[in-house]
Formats: C-alpha cells, sequence, structure tokens
C-alpha cells in the first residue's frame, strides 16, 4: 500500500524555517513537506526567501561547508532556502563554462558577441542537476519515502542520479518512445523506476500529478518550486562570470517553461541585493510544433491554448508547459521577446554549434537559431551583446547528429553536415580522403 500524502510535516524530521507562497493569490504555505500547488486556489508556488539588503561579491561562497564547498549551486547559498546542511545531496554541479565565439556570434548576424554558458558540463549532462540538488535535498530534509518525475529524459536523468545519492528510490514516467536513447540509458542505469506510458510528456506529467496529490510520493517536476531555486543559479553563476555586467539579452529554449520562470526570480533578487544594476532581456524560443506559450505572448497574454506537440527537440516537446504563470511573469519583467523557430532552424544551429568543438542536444540549439532570427527580424540589435543557454550535452541524443550528418533527415542533406566515407583498407584511398580534406 502507498502511503497518503502528508498533509503535516514527517513527525521527527524538522525542517528549517521553509516557506512558500502562492504567486497567485499570496496565501503562505509551510515548506516543510512535499509541495505540489497552492491549497486555496491551485496556483503555482514560489519559495519565500529573506534575502538581506545587499550582497557582497566577495562574500559569495565563502564559508561553505566542505560537503557543499564545490558546488555552483550551493556557493549562492544565501539567495536560496535554507536547508539543513545535512540534508543537501550533493554531486559538486554547476561550475559550468561560458564560451565564446566569433562564428556563433556570425550566424546569429551579431556583431556584438554571442555566448554559450554549456549546462551540458553539469554531472548528468543538463542544467536539471542544479535543480536537482534543490529538490532533492528538500525531499530528504521532508523525509519523504519516494521521488517521482514525469519526463522527456533529462529530468529522469538527473533525478535518478540524485535520487541514487541520497539513497531515496525514484520512479520516472516518460512517454514511451519519446525520449533519446541516452536519456532513457542514464535513467536506467541510475536506477530508477522506469514506467512508459503511452502518450505524450503533459499526459504522463498530468497522471504524475494525480499520484502524488493523492500519494506520499515525493514531486520532482519542475511545478516544485525548490527545484526552480537551484535553476536561478544558471544565472547567478553567469552573471559572476561576466564580473556582474548584464548583458544585453539572454535567449534560453522554453519547453515546460521551469528554466524561464526560475530565470526570471534570479533576476529579480539579484538587483534587489544590489548585485547588478540593470536587468536583460529574456528571449524564450520554442520549436514551432510546440509553442502554446509563444501564441499566447503573441496574442497579448490573451487567451492560453495547449497544443499536442511535435518537434525533433524531444526535450521541449511539450504541448502544455507546468510553469505558463511563471514564465509570462519573467518575461513582463525583463520586457522579454518569445519566438519560435522550426524544426530545420534548430538543427542547422545546433550544426552550427557542434562545429565549433563545443556541441549541444538539438533543444539547446533554439537558443542561437532563436537569436539569429530575433536579430533578423531587428527585435535583437546587432550590436547586442547575447548569451545562448545550452541545456544539455551533445552526446544526449546521438542519433539527431547521425540523422542530420547522414542526410536521411527529410531525405536531404543538410548545411554543413559532414558524412563519414567509406573506403578499402588501401593507402592510396585514404591519401585521396586527405588530399580533399585539405582541398576539397
Ligand atoms: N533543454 C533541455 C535539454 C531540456 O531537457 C529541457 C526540459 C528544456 C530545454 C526546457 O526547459 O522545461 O525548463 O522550459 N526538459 C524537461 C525534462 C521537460 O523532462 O527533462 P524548461
Amino acid at each position: 500500500m502507498i502511503p497518503a500524502a502528508p498533509t503535516r510535516p514527517v513527525a521527527g524530521r524538522p525542517v528549517a524555517d521553509l516557506r512558500l507562497h502562492c504567486m497567485d493569490c499570496g496565501t503562505a504555505v509551510a515548506g516543510d513537506t512535499a509541495v505540489g500547488v497552492c491549497p486555496a486556489c491551485g496556483g503555482l508556488l514560489d519559495v519565500t526567501l529573506d534575502l538581506p539588503d545587499r550582497i557582497d561579491p566577495a562574500a559569495i561562497g565563502q564559508g561553505l561547508p566542505a560537503a557543499i564547498a564545490r558546488s555552483g549551486v550551493w556557493r549562492y547559498r544565501d539567495l536560496l532556502p535554507a536547508l539543513p546542511d545535512a540534508a543537501i545531496v550533493s554531486r559538486q554541479e554547476g561550475n559550468t563554462p561560458l564560451y565564446w565565439d566569433d562564428r556563433l556570434s556570425a550566424y546569429a548576424g551579431l556583431t556584438g558577441a554571442f555566448g554559450v554558458k554549456h549546462e551540458g558540463h553539469n554531472p548528468t549532462a543538463s542544467f536539471k542537476d542544479r535543480g536537482m540538488t534543490v529538490g532533492v535535498s528538500h525531499a530528504r530534509a521532508t523525509g519523504a519515502s519516494i521521488v517521482a518525475c514525469a519526463s522527456t529524459g533529462n529530468t529522469s536523468a538527473s533525478l535518478a542520479s540524485y535520487a541514487a545519492a541520497a539513497g531515496i528510490p525514484a520512479l520516472v514516467i516518460i512517454p514511451e518512445g519519446k525520449i533519446s536513447g541516452g536519456k532513457l540509458a542514464q535513467t536506467i542505469a541510475y536506477g530508477a523506476k522506469v514506467v512508459q506510458v503511452e502518450g505524450d510528456f503533459d499526459l504522463a506529467l498530468t497522471l504524475l500529478r494525480e499520484l502524488t496529490t493523492k500519494h506520499d510520493v515525493y514531486l520532482c517536476n519542475s511545478v516544485n518550486p525548490f527545484r526552480l531555486e537551484g535553476q536561478k543559479t544558471i544565472v547567478f553563476e553567469l552573471m559572476e562570470q561576466l564580473g556582474w555586467r548584464v548583458p544585453d539579452v539572454i535567449a534560453l529554449p522554453g519547453g515546460n517553461l521551469g528554466n524561464t520562470g526560475a530565470f526570471g526570480k534570479a533576476l529579480g533578487e539579484l538587483l534587489r541585493v544590489g548585485l547588478i544594476d540593470r536587468l536583460p532581456q529574456l528571449a524564450i524560443i520554442q520549436a514551432v510544433g510546440a509553442s502554446p506559450f509563444a501564441a499566447y505572448h503573441a496574442g497579448g497574454w490573451t487567451a492560453y491554448a495547449p497544443m499536442a506537440a511535435e518537434t525533433i527537440a524531444t526535450a521541449i516537446k511539450i504541448g502544455d508547459p507546468a510553469s505558463t504563470p511563471r514564465a509570462r511573469r519573467s518575461v513582463e519583467l525583463t520586457r522579454g521577446l518569445v519566438t519560435t523557430v522550426t524544426d530545420d532552424e534548430i538543427m542547422d544551429a545546433k550544426a552550427a554549434i557542434d562545429r565549433t568543438g563545443i556541441g549541444c542536444e538539438p533543444a539547446s540549439a533554439a537558443s542561437l537559431a532563436g537569436t539569429r532570427r530575433l536579430v533578423a527580424e531587428g527585435h535583437i540589435t546587432a550590436d547586442a551583446t547575447v548569451v545562448g543557454i545550452l541545456t544539455g550535452h551533445v552526446l544526449k541524443d546521438a542519433d539527431a547528429v547521425v540523422a542530420y550528418h547522414l542526410g536521411d533527415l527529410d531525405g536531404a542533406a543538410r548545411p554543413g553536415s559532414n558524412r563519414p566515407v567509406r573506403i578499402a583498407a588501401d593507402l592510396a584511398a585514404l591519401e585521396r580522403v586527405v588530399d580533399d580534406a585539405l582541398h576539397g
């Protein structure tokens, strides 16, 4: 039998003073149990933080316990929920590189600069680890006996890893046949119980939310505000890498829109504690076939309609993003931009990123493809400084790489495709290949 969802803190497991509030009606909610949505109105919850008036940049990351001193998330502990040291599950996540490459600036149409913050350099190779260290730590602090998520693949890999680190069983629900082999392999290898459901991600998440409302199963999707607290640190770390000088635009893919929600909260908090003095614009990029948020924005926020999602970028193949209200708040706060890109635009931008030797998974490349479109349409000026978030590693979706470069994507070879050649084991044949490579 599965225990019922708890309505009170788990006995004997006191958690520091954790508080939440509803972003719609403001109702205060205790943060010491597994969290879902506002009990009063069903709205999404935010973690309430007591932020100091100022944070001295030199004090950041000082005096941390050894177990988390190397985490690029817990480094920003003054801007995170006060979880007890003993509950924290960390894999030295974060500390991801920020790369600049003139070829990518040129691809985007910028005379300014295009940088990429590579979140694929996290322990399980996506940005999800930043959220998961906080989410699973909160789960542990509240005495969760099982943690669960629905996923397009990266959340599941990350949850499986952090749950294994914490010694808590993990349940993962994925849309059958619709996540990449690499992500499925990670999830299985790290030991999560994997359930494949007939249907898409949106259906899988709905099913899980029914389960977690009824039973004592800790929900680790980005509906959970503790996850988003960790994801804020992408922005914190980026700004610190930039010496707290704010770029003009931060471009990121929009799927379930947790990151978009987290980025707006992060920027608002940095401004409040005096670490930055202005806000960049957020640019949210969705795949054309999975773009309910872009349509909602284009219609002046008047009508929101979920859609049946279809895109090659399986990570963002989501038709009813759970964090839509949070994302709207982030776009409004930053006078942000929202646009869509086709699958071809995504894959061509991915090939450009891969070709620099940096590499990323398809969804990540939406940040470059979208920037290129926004520059071409005049929404971003050519002399702007833009940072794109690469959300996952190139090896996350090897099939997409092979399909692109071997030319069987829609039957046609794409620009920049790099087709392996076959030769007999013969020196003259090999010499011709070298000659071609040098002069061809
Ligand atoms: N990029 C990658 C590589 C992702 O895995 C995701 C989301 C996103 C972008 C979109 O981020 O949801 O915060 O807007 N993947 C989730 C998952 C849904 O289950 O792994 P978002």
